[in-house]
């Protein structure tokens, strides 16, 4: 959830850490801080933090500009402690041995807050954080050097956690832990630098070289490279791999939010997701990355998606696929329900998790049920090495590039995309696609990008459209079947930018309590596609009208009899039944996007929201 920094080098480590951290910042925003260390001067630590966004922090580091060369950066998404200076990271123990950062939660912090308390520590907040600093400092106290004291110090720490810490003892070194699935720890080797942080974007642009830390590893770095173990101490290899990410990619652009840029992005996203995965001539499926799980495919009686948020909405989309294509039974879940029911699954089970940072922990939590029933687990995911990938037997990608909003737009329909070419793989295993069955889904899936950049071109129109929405208090979202999850996915994506109460429902449901909502107050979007079951979702256009209530209709293109009826509607460009649910999807999240801007929202980065979730 939160974003950690790290960097160990000659240069200035001030800049360094700052710019990383504001690639990180989309992972949360109520506070930032630094430590800087002077390998020049022994015990020459400082340590700035300030609430608010990195701006605040690099207002009040400008008048101290530090030439220390190492230096961590934290930015956070409160969890215990309420965002203020004061709860800010980075954390120091009483008397500043030890500086900590951390990402995730010290579930049993406050019963080693009152131990510590107990034997004479000071806390300075009301963080679950502190503890890890002060835990620290006991161990190195004694003598033990930093790594043995994080490595002693983690056996005490209940939860998921990822932390990053340093000394005044041992000046150019940092250490960074992983255990369980608070998020990422990714370390970059540059030449003669090297870098860590939370996740990828705040590496690439030192580094391309990369190695992830795996649940229960420890590292100590310092500017020639890093060292590894295990929690008993013993020494681990850790591969170095290269990362194949253009970081120019995650520049804005002349686009005012990165949400912007992103929606405007999805043709070439889907284009390079489908062409990664397929070629039409021949028609073949090329799922590189599922590895081992290709063999077992055939072997899949049934199917289950899990994912948060947007991922789940994709994962819903997907379960049609899967029932389609390979003809077994495929259900949904959130990985937070998942994760704490006993769930029935087996080896013949297909455990399709979604994920675009593949570290939202409710996901990896799932997953790891599902990994002690022996299920077949394949991530769909768009971080290369991202942690359900490493736990997955194979993955899908895709090619969305880095998305850098915290409202998901181009992994949403790249992921549906995936799930598309999964489902067709498993249809394929299991010998129930023809070749040119195969042949039709691909071509038909080829006109997709084509199709949404049709509706992009159009974008302004959602400017205008706009206007009419801004100021509502409530907005229903309506769909049948696969328009279903496209309309919670429409809800979502206005509630979490505009903050605007929005629901999404299965249109079906609407007589079945829902509709006593409505009044001339409280406007419907309908997705009122060819496909999705139009002629029922007319009935109930007819209905929330009888009520006093106005409808937008997303409609095909030439769907006169909807353009009448409706009180507003607008068009997209006619694809295949089951791919419906992406282009559908572009109206809902640009009109989302500009009632967010006409309302005056921080759209790439609402309120109380982060990128990636790594806390429960
Ligand atoms: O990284 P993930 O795809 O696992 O993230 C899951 C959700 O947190 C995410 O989709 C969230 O719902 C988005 N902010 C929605 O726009």
């Amino acid at each position: 959830m939160c974003g950690i920094v790290g960097y160990a080098g000659d240069k200035p480590a001030v800049p360094v850490l700052l710019r990383a951290l504001k690639d990180l910042e989309y992972r949360g925003y109520d506070s930032a801080g630094i430590a800087v260390l002077d390998p020049g001067e022994a015990g020459a630590l400082s340590v700035t933090k300030k609430q608010g966004k990195i701006a605040n922090l690099e207002a009040a580091i400008a008048a101290d500009a530090s030439a220390a060369t190492t230096g961590i950066g934290h930015t956070r998404w409160a969890t215990h402690g309420k965002p203020s200076d004061q709860n800010a990271h980075p954390h120091l123990s009483c008397g500043g041995e030890v500086v900590v950062i951390h990402n995730g939660i010290v579930e049993n912090y406050a019963e080693l807050r009152s131990a510590l308390v107990a034997r004479g520590h000071q806390f300075r907040s009301e963080t679950d954080t502190e503890t890890i600093a002060h835990l620290m400092e006991e161990r190195v106290k004694a003598g033990e050097s930093l790594l043995d004291a994080l490595r002693g110090s983690a056996g005490l720490l209940a939860g998921s956690q990822a932390i990053v810490a340093m000394s005044p003892d041992e000046a150019g070194v940092m250490v960074a832990a992983r255990l369980g699935n608070a998020g990422g720890v990714v370390i970059g080797y540059g030449e003669g630098e090297m870098v860590l942080a939370s996740d990828l974007a705040a590496v690439l642009p030192v580094t391309q070289r990369v190695a992830f830390l795996a649940d229960g590893q420890f590292a100590r770095i310092d500017k020639l490279g890093a060292s590894f173990v295990n929690v008993a101490g013993e020494a681990l290899q850790v591969p170095v791999k290269r990362i194949p990410i253009d970081p120019v990619s995650a520049l804005k652009g002349d686009y005012q939010h990165f949400m912007l840029k992103e929606i405007m992005e999805q043709p070439e996203a889907l284009s390079d997701t489908i062409w990664s995965l397929a070629t039409l001539e021949p028609a073949e499926l090329y799922l590189n990355d599922l590895g081992a799980a290709a063999e077992r495919l055939a072997g899949v009686q049934r199917v289950v998606l899990i994912g948060m948020g947007t991922s789940l909405h994709a994962a819903m989309i997907g379960r049609h696929y899967f029932e389609q294509f390979a003809g077994v039974p495929a259900e949904t879940d959130n990985g937070s329900e998942f994760r704490y029911r006993d769930p029935v699954l087996g080896p013949e089970t297909l455990v399709v998790s979604v994920s675009q940072s593949g570290e939202t922990v409710d996901v990896l939590e799932a997953m790891a049920i599902a990994g002690t029933k022996g299920a077949l687990q394949v991530t769909i995911c768009n971080t290369e090495g991202a942690q359900t990938a490493r736990v997955a037997e194979g993955a899908v990608y895709t090619r969305a590039g880095l998305e850098r909003g915290v409202a998901s737009t181009k992994c949403f329909t790249a992921a549906v995309v995936a799930l598309y070419a999964l489902a067709l793989k498993l249809g394929q295993a299991k010998g129930r696609l023809s070749a040119d069955e195969v042949r039709r889904r691909l071509a038909e899936l080829a006109k997709v990008p084509d199709a949404v950049a049709r509706v992009l071109a159009d974008a302004k129109r959602y400017q205008r459209l706009a206007n009419d929405y801004a100021t509502t208090q409530h907005l229903l979202f309506l769909g049948r079947a696969l328009a279903y999850p496209a309309a919670l996915e429409g809800a979502l994506k206005m509630k979490e930018i505009s903050y605007i109460h929005a629901e999404g429902y299965a249109a079906g449901e609407m007589k079945h309590g829902p509709i006593a909502l409505i009044d001339p107050s409280f406007p419907t979007i309908a997705i009122a596609t060819k496909h999705a079951l139009r002629s029922k979702m007319i009935s109930n256009v007819e209905q929330v009208q009888a009520r006093g209530g106005k409808v937008l209709a997303i409609v095909t293109e030439g769907d006169d009899e909807l353009a009448r009826l409706a009180d507003g509607v607008v068009t997209i460009p006619e694809v295949s039944e089951l791919l419906e649910p992406i282009v559908a999807s572009i109206p809902l999240q640009l009109l989302a996007y500009y009632v967010a801007v006409h309302r005056g929202c921080d759209v790439d980065q609402p309120r109380n929201l982060a990128k990636t979730v790594t806390v429960e």
